[in-house]
């Protein structure tokens, strides 16, 4: 079966103001949601662009004495310009001042008026400059828009009007009836209170008296269409509505992304307009939170307005795309500084990942001259230990989080599949294999098994961090048309062939050196502690279904060859034989008589040819191991609460 096509848009921006921070996030969420769908197969298209028109635009045009359309050009220069800088690999850039726009909104119109829901009245309301709308008293606070902070205008004029009124039943019934219409829940709640409201008319125009620069109503050329009407329709002039082959395939897979900010033209104005103008209505809105900078808002009048391309000259490009998708929980605020970007950075990119992939990749050029080893396939699984398994959970983790627009989620899959792959290191520890020619089958097995971990992490990092993923793909001497970049190709195993030439080791991090850009606070604060980086959060149930035992060591020995393994027989009321990594801290007769807590129902799983059965817990120290246990004596078998 062909996978369906997919369509990807973001907001179309203003152009009053120059890119930052904010817009450079929502625009590489969904070139990473684009990426992603790519790696299944699908054909993408992904939309972006800029929204010119209407009074704001007019206003800053006016202040660098230049017409409308020169200071329009000037500015969606610098997006476009932008975007590639990003990363960004988008399919159309569309403009609301392209021809083809103007005609597809005239032709709307017409259309919406032809069949009676728009009509002419006076009105006298509330306008609001920044929100480019009329507002309601409900939503002011304090006598000013929440969002701008000013006081909105009170504009008494003929305009004409959009009958939002009779569609509202409409709107909440279809709201209700798909749970995922707009997500993630916090905003499809929202919408649903504001439709518990009756909906106000629509203002949809502006007398060219006071506003020239618009679209000119079809049916009355005294008057233009005011930024809503014009720029939601730009989702599908893009696509040529109503007859372009764009618009047949990709329309039905509409998926739009767009902040809080204006979650009610997309949640309540958009699928009214598409109701009535008879097309159907998006698969789903994805609303995401706001960026704030320490604990305020971004605002070029306060001066913290962060710029995208500063970040990428100071961080690197994937350590700022890493940070954005890692750090905020998709729907919530988040706040940014770089001291934050930096601990990320070296804490999950330049140790964990980075440290990772080097010692692999030296590993493989010190113990086979940078050449992929020949593995007995009899030996192989024995040696796997489970990596493949873990590493296909890590794509199934992977995509569920992506196609939920849970990207910390996603993220998180990979970053336990990278910390298992820590642990095998070293607790296989190569380098004791590499002494004894008599292991060297087994060595060979080991750093196989890690050249395709890092494969299959190459290909997860991907949509997130395309150049990382791009470099660790020449590493491993992979080639570009192999289905490197598939969730299919991830999902197999002992991809890698035996000969394959990889290249010299490179660090795919550099460490940012902490006291250059975050100088550590005098005093008191010196003493903070680290925050603690916990693991992702699990329920009541999941704890429940670990089965914890005390155990009474009966017997202790070494594994011949397996420095940091002892081979423990333990009482839990039955025998149990269990491998612990524990022989750089613990001798065997140190573990003798010795009350230790054991996982009960972990899965048997063979380490250097020893079948353990469960797993001992310690605390890892700087000074080396010391095991839990309980504080009297209890009989063996007796579980933890
Ligand atoms: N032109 C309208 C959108 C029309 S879409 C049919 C508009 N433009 S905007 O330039 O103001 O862009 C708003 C969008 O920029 C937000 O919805 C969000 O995608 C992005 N962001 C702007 N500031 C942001 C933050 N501080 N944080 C996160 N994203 C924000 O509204």
């Amino acid at each position: 079966m062909t996978p369906s096509p997919f369509y990807i848009t973001t907001p179309i921006y203003y152009v009053n103001a120059r890119p930052h921070l904010g817009h450079a996030y929502t625009t590489i969420i969904a070139d990473v949601v684009s990426r992603f769908h790519t790696m299944k197969n699908r054909e993408v298209y992904f939309l972006t662009g800029t929204d010119e028109h209407g009074d704001k635009i007019a206003r800053a045009a006016k202040e660098e004495n230049l017409s409308p359309k020169a200071y329009a050009d000037r500015i969606s220069d610098e997006f476009k310009a932008l975007w590639p800088k990003l990363n960004i690999a988008y399919h159309q850039f569309i403009r609301t001042t392209d021809p083809h726009h103007v005609s597809t909104v005239q032709k709307i119109l017409q259309k919406i008026h032809d069949a009676g829901d728009i009509y002419f009245s006076e009105y006298e309301g509330k306008y609001c400059f920044g929100c480019e709308r009329f507002i309601t008293e409900h939503e002011l606070v304090n006598g000013k828009c929440p969002d701008h902070g000013t006081e909105p205008e009170t504009i008494k004029e003929s305009n004409y009007f959009f009958r939002m009124g009779k569609y509202q039943a409409w709107l909440m019934d279809h709201i209700q009836s798909h749970p995922d219409f707009i997500r993630p829940k916090r905003y499809r709640n929202e919408v649903l209170a504001f439709l518990r409201e009756p909906l106000e008319d629509l203002c949809i125009s502006r007398p060219k008296t006071r506003l020239q620069w618009g679209i000119t109503l079809p049916f009355d050329a005294n008057y233009v269409t005011y930024v809503w009407f014009d720029a939601l329709i730009n989702y599908i002039s893009a696509l040529d509505y109503p007859n372009g082959e764009g618009f047949q395939k990709y329309w039905p897979v509409v998926q739009h992304i767009t902040a809080k900010d204006i979650l009610k033209p997309h949640g309540i104005y958009w699928p009214i307009m598409l109701k009535a103008a008879g097309i159907p209505v998006y698969q789903h809105l994805n609303v995401h939170g706001y960026w704030n900078i320490g604990e305020t808002k971004m605002s070029k009048s306060i001066g913290n307005v962060v710029d995208p391309l500063k970040m990428v000259e100071t961080f690197g490009l994937d350590a700022f795309r890493f940070f954005l998708l890692r750090d905020m929980v998709f729907g919530l605020d988040s706040n940014f500084s770089d001291a934050i970007l930096i601990e990320r950075v070296n804490s999950d990119l330049a140790n964990d990942f980075g440290n990772l992939f080097s010692r692999v990749i030296a590993m493989a050029h010190k113990y086979f001259q940078g050449i992929v080893p020949e593995v007995d396939p009899a030996i192989e699984e024995e040696f796997q230990l489970g990596l493949a398994r873990d590493a296909a959970k890590a794509v199934d983790g992977f995509e569920a989080g992506m196609e939920a627009f849970e990207f910390h989620k996603a993220i998180q899959s990979i970053w336990e599949f990278i910390s298992r792959m820590n642990k095998y290191v070293d607790v296989m520890a190569p380098w004791d294999l590499a002494k004894q020619k008599s292991s060297k089958k087994q060595l060979e097995a080991v750093l196989y098994n890690l050249l395709e971990g890092l494969r299959v992490i190459a290909g997860l990092v991907y949509p997130i961090m395309p150049d990382t993923a791009e470099k660790m793909r020449k590493q491993l001497g992979l080639d570009a048309e192999a289905s490197f970049f598939t969730l299919d190709g991830l999902r197999a195993w002992n991809v890698l062939k035996a000969g394959t030439p990889l290249e010299k080791s490179i660090t795919l991090f550099p460490r940012i050196d902490t006291a250059k850009f975050a100088p550590v606070p005098e005093g008191e604060e010196q003493n903070q502690p680290e925050p603690l980086k916990l693991k992702p959060e699990i329920t009541y149930d999941q704890v429940e279904q670990m089965d914890l035992r005390v155990g009474r060591v009966r017997h202790a020995e070494k594994i011949p060859k397996a420095k940091k393994l002892l081979k423990l027989e333990i009482d839990l009321g039955e025998e149990r034989t269990v491998v612990a990594g524990i022989a750089g801290s613990y001798s065997p007769e140190d573990m003798i008589g010795k009350q230790v807590i054991v996982v009960a129902n972990l899965k048997p799983a063979k380490l250097m040819g020893v079948l353990s059965n469960g797993m001992v817990l310690a605390a890892a120290t700087e000074d080396g191991l010391s095991l839990a246990t309980v504080d009297a004596p209890v009989k063996p078998g007796t579980p933890l609460r």
